[in-house]
């Protein structure tokens, strides 16, 4: 459990990944060995081949923490696990100014996810429908018997409806939604054993074929909402006064309000703090990446999936609600030995806490990013870590990362043959020396 935890860690960055990984069990109560595990190399070939088919090996990702989240008065350290520099940071700096107008306020549904079961050839939808609906508790037993252990935690099949599309490329159908309490669990399997096993008596009773039979990716029964305030002086930057960052954020949100094109990159901002917990945490990312631009364009037009405006006491808000389908139990979760420690570290006890942390992340990178395209742009602080990551691959070590890095930076010249010359010659000197 990490309760008690103090989420504001200052110069986590300036410490070494093993003083880092100490810190973090120290601020989580955890035992050393649970962010040990973090170092890597613990999924091991012989658990990946049972994971995957045709394993080669296992890719390895950065695994980092995220800073001075505050979620409905509790601290939280947030693990992601990225690719990309400035996710980490920029999370952390948005989480901070939010941290001190009292943090991110969220909630999140009950865990209903939606199964779905296609039937064709129905040649009377009415008495279709009435027949289906007449054996919804049929249905939910037959449903529930697939899933012992979803009912045992309290969960399990809880309704059924029925849609009718009188047109398609192939004709009309029938398709059966039924609607699953997931209770912890992400609940894909069990949703689609339920679905196969009811499909026969939808069949019966519909006149019907059943054709698919699957869950559906768009959870919009099973949503987190993140909310945010912001004071105008936390954003404050580069001499540009609080509440011109706040007008100038405003028109980058009303942007990608109303253009497509800049919504998909504004909103892949936001799954940029989205999808590193997600995959710290073992859940399916594509799942909650499918879902999430389907819920964009729910109007019917892609857009934001934030919103943001400012109140009477002229503070910056913002809101962020997302379709997040994802478990605690289950899968990956409990696996992988590095998703287990991301929970521990997370400390949460619900599928439904966990979903209130990723969709705050997201919100978080969010406003990282518009603050810094509303400011100076995003290109400064990127090229600082462009310039240490061609660094590192160039061969520095230490702190020849930073200086080779600066000096890419001063002389216009972030390439790997300059940070190789630079490198030759600061070796060169310190040998001289
Ligand atoms: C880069 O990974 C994410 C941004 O492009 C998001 C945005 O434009 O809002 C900076």
């Amino acid at each position: 459990m990490a309760d008690g935890v103090n989420s504001r860690i200052e110069g986590l960055y300036r410490l070494n990944p093993a003083e880092r990984r100490h810190r973090i069990a120290e601020a989580t109560h955890q035992n050393a060995t649970t962010t040990a595990v973090l170092a890597g190399g613990v999924l091991g070939e012989a658990r990946a081949d049972k994971m995957i088919e045709n394993v080669v090996g296992i890719y390895e990702l950065p695994f980092g923490i995220a800073t001075n989240f505050t979620i409905n008065n509790r601290d939280y350290l947030v693990p992601m696990v990225v690719e990309e520099p400035s996710i980490v940071a920029g999370a952390s700096y948005a989480a901070r100014m939010v941290r001190a107008s009292g943090g991110f306020h969220a909630s999140h549904d009950e865990p209903l996810m939606i199964g779905q079961v296609q039937l064709i050839g129905v040649s009377d939808v009415e008495a279709a429908t009435s027949a289906i609906m007449a054996q919804q508790m049929a249905l939910i037993e037959r449903a529930n018997a697939q899933s012992m252990s979803m009912v045992a935690r309290g969960g399990g099949a809880r309704a059924v409806e029925v849609h009718h599309f009188a047109e398609s490329p192939m004709g009309p159908m029938l398709v059966v939604h039924l609607i699953v309490d997931c209770r912890d669990a992400m609940g894909a399997n069990a949703i689609n054993s339920m679905c196969e096993a009811i499909a026969p008596l939808l069949e019966a009773s519909s006149g019907g074929r059943a054709m698919l039979r699957i869950l559906s990716n768009l959870t919009d029964k099973r949503t987190a909402t993140a909310r945010a305030r912001i004071h105008p002086d936390a954003l404050t930057r580069d001499g540009i006064d609080g509440n011109e960052v706040i007008e100038r954020i405003l028109w980058a949100h009303a942007f990608a309000v109303v253009d497509p094109y800049r919504a998909t990159t504004h909103n892949k901002g936001i799954m940029n703090g989205v999808d590193p917990v997600i995959v710290a945490t073992g859940n399916d990312w594509r799942a909650v990446e499918a879902g999430a631009h389907a819920w964009a364009a729910r109007s019917g037009r892609y857009t934001s999936m934030s919103n943001w405006s400012r109140d009477d006491a002229g503070y910056l808000c913002g809101e962020l609600t997302l379709p997040l389908a994802v478990g605690i139990v289950g899968g990956a979760t409990r696996v992988h030995p590095a998703a287990r420690a991301a929970l521990d570290i997370l400390g949460v006890t619900s599928a439904g806490k966990l979903a209130e942390i990723c969709v705050c992340a997201g919100l978080a990178s969010n406003l990282a990013a518009m603050r810094a395209l509303a400011t100076e742009g995003i290109q400064r602080g990127h090229m600082t870590l462009h310039a240490r990551q061609i660094a590192l691959a160039a061969g520095a070590e230490g702190n020849e990362v930073a200086i080779i890095a600066q000096q890419m930076i001063d002389s216009s010249q972030i390439k790997p043959a300059a940070a190789e010359q630079f490198l030759a010659t600061l070796r060169g000197s310190l040998t001289e020396a």
